[in-house]
């Protein structure tokens, strides 16, 4: 039990802040009632201070350069299609895959702690309406994936589902309202990850939301693993005898939440961490590049590979840099807690464990410390500080790289919809919806199903592919189809 006061905490949060200039975080703290001042001090009481001191030198005050490695190369990757020599390869990671799912050896994991400011949605991204006629959202397009695998493999898939303390509680009462999209309430665990305090662009002095309260944002998604470890979710995951983490982000409702081909060919090679890749449609398209840098597979993001190497080409004519980063990964259990729990050189357990720190300039509404007063900017006026999980790449002694298809798995919804009338924005609700419906009319075709085109290809339908349906082009083999979809019709198989 502790002993402490509210006196002796806010001596302690005083002399803290007084260290490193921060100070003026409690300005206010005598006009709070009880709760107020409870919430300040836990706030303050909840941040590593002498980091965030260390990182508004580093990150705030001067901006971090980027050094490009001496040595980089391209990492290699695993094809879509097997080639002649890895058919057999193919098949036994098929069979592992199935293996270790049928098992119970692998669960899924969700990022769902980002803020989705882009796509400018009022909740948790997850409850967005994500497909063409259903208006599914996010969460249950997942749920109706795990539904399907859970009964392909009879078994039940355990679903991690990382939030932060911003979108927490609305994400919980959405699995509530909706009965856990008859999934287990069992087997979802649902967690917050850790914040940041974001920082005044020019002087490094931390915002505050409110009276009683800091600015915090998600710490990235790196924070994801520390948090699988400090939510109790990888203790969780050695009660349940799981192994293996399927890790995907909240924003594509056609993501392969499990994915035996993937997570056979990472468990035959030994893998600690692991990624899909999808070849890049042009040199600097928006992906981070797969690379292999001293030996080790790392992610060097699209804004800091230079041109000439994104442009370089090989004999096939294809980009020499090819392998772009979708934020897909099997993750080992035991790396996670091994990066969580290995001793550092001090000694202290853990303390070895840290992925570098990004910098992002943003708009954040503040208090006014005058006047008490909310400020909206209109520019930029704060950096926010995250860490990026594919930088724990290199920390895995082995990491394999698997191609995906774009059509089949990648209709991410990042970016608002443009206004009427004028072009389809990228990674928007439209474009997603282009690509479901694109997806389901490949795959109905491969059954001969009639599916009306227009003459620059594109399909004159609107079509919906429910997840317990379908998940892989063959599922639709046995499935009673029409033999053709009509033009301009809106249609769920
Ligand atoms: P994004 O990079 O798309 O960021 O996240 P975002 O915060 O969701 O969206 P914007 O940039 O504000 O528009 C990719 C994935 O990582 C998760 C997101 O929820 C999404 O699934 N994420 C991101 C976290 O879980 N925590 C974070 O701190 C950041």
């Amino acid at each position: 039990m502790t002993t402490t006061t509210p006196t002796d905490r806010l001596a302690a949060a005083r002399e803290t802040l007084a260290a490193i200039g921060q100070e003026h975080v409690l300005t206010f703290f005598d006009q709070l009632d009880d709760a107020g001042k409870t919430q300040l001090l836990d706030q303050i009481e909840g941040i590593d201070w002498p980091e965030v001191a260390a990182l508004i030198a580093s990150h705030v005050k001067a901006k971090p350069q980027f050094e490009m490695p001496g040595e980089i190369e391209p990492a290699p990757w695993y094809p879509h299609t097997p080639t002649d020599d890895l058919r057999a390869k193919y098949i036994e990671a098929q069979r592992t895959g199935e293996k270790l799912i049928r098992a119970g050896k692998v669960c899924c994991f969700t990022v769902a702690g980002g803020q989705g400011t882009r796509l400018g949605w009022d909740g948790p991204k997850g409850t967005f309406p994500a497909t063409p006629i259903r208006k599914l959202p996010l969460f249950a397009c997942f749920a109706e994936y795990i539904h399907n695998i859970q009964n392909r493999f009879e078994v039940k898939v355990p679903w991690y589902i990382m939030t932060s303390p911003i979108n927490d509680r609305q994400t919980r009462a959405f699995f509530e309202k909706h009965s856990y999209f008859g999934l287990k309430k069992e087997n979802i665990m649902i967690f917050p990850q850790a914040m940041m305090p974001a920082l005044d662009m020019t002087t490094g002095k931390v915002l505050l939301a409110a009276k009683d309260s800091i600015a915090l944002s998600p710490n990235g998604h790196g924070g994801s693993l520390k948090a699988l470890f400090t939510s109790g979710a990888i203790a969780d995951m050695h009660r349940r005898g799981v192994t293996q983490i399927s890790y995907t982000q909240v924003d594509n409702p056609i993501v392969r939440m499990v994915d035996p081909l993937f997570l056979g060919l990472h468990e035959i090679d030994n893998a600690g961490m692991s990624s899909k890749m999808l070849p890049k449609a042009y040199p600097k398209e928006k992906l981070g590049n797969f690379c292999k840098v001293h030996g080790k597979v790392t992610v060097i993001e699209y804004s800091n590979l230079p041109d000439e190497l994104a442009e370089q080409r090989t004999d096939d004519g294809g980009l020499r840099f090819r392998a772009g980063s979708i934020a897909l990964h099997a993750i080992k259990v035991s790396f996670v807690e091994k990066l969580n729990t290995r001793p550092s050189e001090s000694g202290i357990s853990g303390a070895s464990f840290a992925l570098p720190w990004n910098r992002a300039e943003k708009k954040v509404d503040h208090l006014d410390l005058t006047t008490g007063e909310v400020v909206a900017p209109d520019s930029p006026n704060a950096v926010k500080l995250e860490t990026f999980v594919f930088d724990a790449l290199p920390m895995s002694d082995v990491s394999i790289i698997y191609e995906a298809d774009r059509v089949d798995e990648f209709a991410p919804i990042k970016n608002a919809d443009a206004p009427e009338g004028e072009p389809e924005n990228p990674d928007s609700p439209a474009s997603s919806k282009r690509i479901q419906t694109e997806r389901a009319a490949r795959w109905l075709e491969k059954q001969r199903v009639k599916v009306p085109r227009r003459d620059d290809g594109t399909v004159d339908a609107v079509i919906e592919l429910p997840q317990v349906t379908a998940i892989f082009p063959d599922d639709l083999e046995d499935e009673k189809l029409p033999s053709r979809i009509e033009p301009g019709s809106e249609v769920v198989i």
